[in-house]
């Protein structure tokens, strides 16, 4: 029950991070935050850094989730091998996505960089994507069947 709620917090929240990522970049507020990890004044938000700031914050925010949700999936010895695969990689795909958000960043956003962040983006969708999926479907196949 946690791991399918965690999973789908995970996903509407990772939406969201993309719904800001594309934003920052279409509005070309890229590098008004210029420094990593935090922005020029600090933990705290201000007004010239609000977009970028909350971008880092949900993007932290996210990786808890989908690492909290390959934990409970690990832990579980219920859990299905899929949940615990498709979690597995959606963990290792946001550390690496994080990892490269400050690369993107550190290089002056390079289109290159930047491209490959979006990618990594949608392959994290669809990992995070397919574990809430796996998670409702077992935990609805394995309820008892009433006629
Ligand atoms: C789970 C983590 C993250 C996800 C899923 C994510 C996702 C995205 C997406 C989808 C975009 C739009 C890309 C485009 O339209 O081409 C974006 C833009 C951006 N992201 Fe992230 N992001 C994450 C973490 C970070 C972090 C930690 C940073 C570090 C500061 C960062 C920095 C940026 C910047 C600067 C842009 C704008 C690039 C531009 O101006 O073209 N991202 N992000």
């Amino acid at each position: 029950m946690a791991i399918q709620y965690l999973a789908l917090t995970a996903l509407i929240v990772l939406y969201s991070l993309m719904f800001i990522g594309g934003y920052i970049s279409a509005a070309g507020l890229g590098l008004t935050c210029p420094e990593w990890p935090l922005c020029p004044n600090g933990v705290m938000p201000s007004e010239e850094y609000f977009i970028e700031w909350t971008h880092r914050l949900v993007a932290a925010t996210t990786g808890m989730l989908i690492i909290a949700t390959m934990i409970a999936s690990l832990i579980n010895k219920n859990a299905d091998l899929k949940i615990k695969i498709t979690s597995s990689l959606a963990s290792a795909l946001v550390v690496t996505q994080i990892t490269l958000g400050a690369l993107v960043i550190d290089t002056k956003l390079h289109a290159v960089l930047v491209a490959i962040h979006l990618g990594i983006g949608i392959w994290l969708f669809a990992m995070v994507l397919l574990t809430v999926l796996f998670a409702f479907r077992i935990s609805k196949s394995s309820k008892p069947i009433t006629t």
